[in-house]
């Protein structure tokens, strides 16, 4: 049986010409600044995203804590969206490691709005941590894939340089919101003082993450990777993958778009499945259960007919699309979500 896998768009694994390139990657000691093919992902990367420097780290979790770390002191106080991957899903390390304080916010659909950030920030007082930092998420994950605009992005950016506070944005799908807006990604994060995105999720490289911003903020992030212990040695043997990733791999996320929208419409006709059509902008689908059975019980008998997804709550499943689901997959896994569902509701 083949399985349909909607974990998430992390299980994509390298292209023929991703590994390839990885064979014939030219390589240096990259903690030592000479890796020529981690500098030409670095340097591609910042042309992209419109920010003056990259650097190449080994995840996503380890982009954000570096960034957090090299925008703030510790004792900072930390904006983030309470739902934030940064928040929610990276073992605490911004607290654990970075010593800031996060300030969770409810966004609105995982947008911070800016008079949620007027509101959140207080005047000097000996009592209050400093506010040093708002994070940001674009695409935002348990949203559903919520691609915020240039505009938003903006709004939110500016309030929180008026009230001091750098900006980082965490975009490890931010190709998604581009290519689901139609802007270059670069617009999004133009007013953000550093952005992140992964290369190893939906662009389908299997490792590393780039961390962008201006000269002197990538130089300092350069020295808190290395005290992470993500100074990588001959790093181009991966880079290389995102290098071909970013060349070949962003226009063809729309296909996963849209194969999440039809995926959404055909879950949303199987009662007692629900869905928000309204928020299916990217590669994610969130399915809500009305009723008796729980997301953990649907996703076993899911699993029995090949098809993997992942629970968000007792009630709620993430549907993740990707390179290796096709339109025939998901018509294959609306088949078997509808024998499950009648399979399920008989025995109750
Ligand atoms: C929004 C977001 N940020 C950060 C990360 C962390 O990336 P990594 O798994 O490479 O640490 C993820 C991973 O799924 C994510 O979805």
């Amino acid at each position: 049986m083949a399985v349909i896998d909607l974990r998430s768009d992390t299980v994509t694994e390298p292209t023929d010409e991703m590994r390839e390139a990885m064979a014939r990657a030219k390589v240096g000691d990259d903690v030592l600044g000479e890796d020529p093919t981690v500098r030409e992902l670095e340097t591609l990367a910042a042309e992209m995203l419109g920010k003056e420097r990259g650097l190449f780290v080994p995840s996503g979790t380890m982009a954000n804590l570096v960034a957090v770390m090299s925008h703030t002191q510790r004792g900072d106080e930390v904006l983030v969206e309470a739902e934030a991957h940064t928040y929610y899903y990276e073992v605490g390390s911004i607290s654990a490691v970075a010593g800031v304080m996060p300030r969770p916010i409810p966004g609105r659909l995982g947008y911070i709005a800016p008079d949620q950030i007027r509101d959140a920030v207080r005047p000097p007082n000996v009592h209050f941590p400093i506010p040093r930092l708002l994070c940001l998420e674009n695409t935002h994950n348990r949203a559903g894939g919520i691609p915020f605009s240039a505009q938003e992005m903006d709004a939110a950016c500016v309030t929180a340089h008026e009230a001091g506070l750098a900006v980082h944005v965490d975009g490890a799908r931010i190709f998604n919101a581009a290519v689901a807006l139609g802007v270059p990604a670069g617009q999004l994060v133009r007013s953000a003082d550093s952005v992140m995105f992964c290369v190893s999720k939906g662009l389908s490289a299997p490792v590393g993450s780039v961390l962008l911003g201006g000269t002197d903020f990538i130089e300092l992030a350069r020295r808190f990777r290395k005290m992470v212990g993500g100074g990588m040695r001959q790093a181009g043997v991966i880079a290389a993958a995102g290098v071909v990733a970013l060349r070949t791999m962003v226009a063809r996320l729309a296909d996963d778009h849209a194969n999440a929208r039809r995926l959404a419409e055909g879950v949303a006709r199987i009662p007692p499945l629900a869905v928000d059509l309204s928020r299916v902008r990217t590669n994610m689908v969130l399915v809500t259960i009305n009723g008796p059975l729980t997301a953990p019980e649907v996703i076993e008998r899911l699993k029995r007919e090949g098809v993997l997804a992942l629970p968000t709550g007792a009630s709620t499943i993430r549907m993740v699309t990707h390179r290796h689901i096709s339109g025939q997959n998901i018509d294959h896994a609306l088949d078997a979500i509808r024998r499950t569902v009648a399979t399920m509701a008989t025995i109750r």
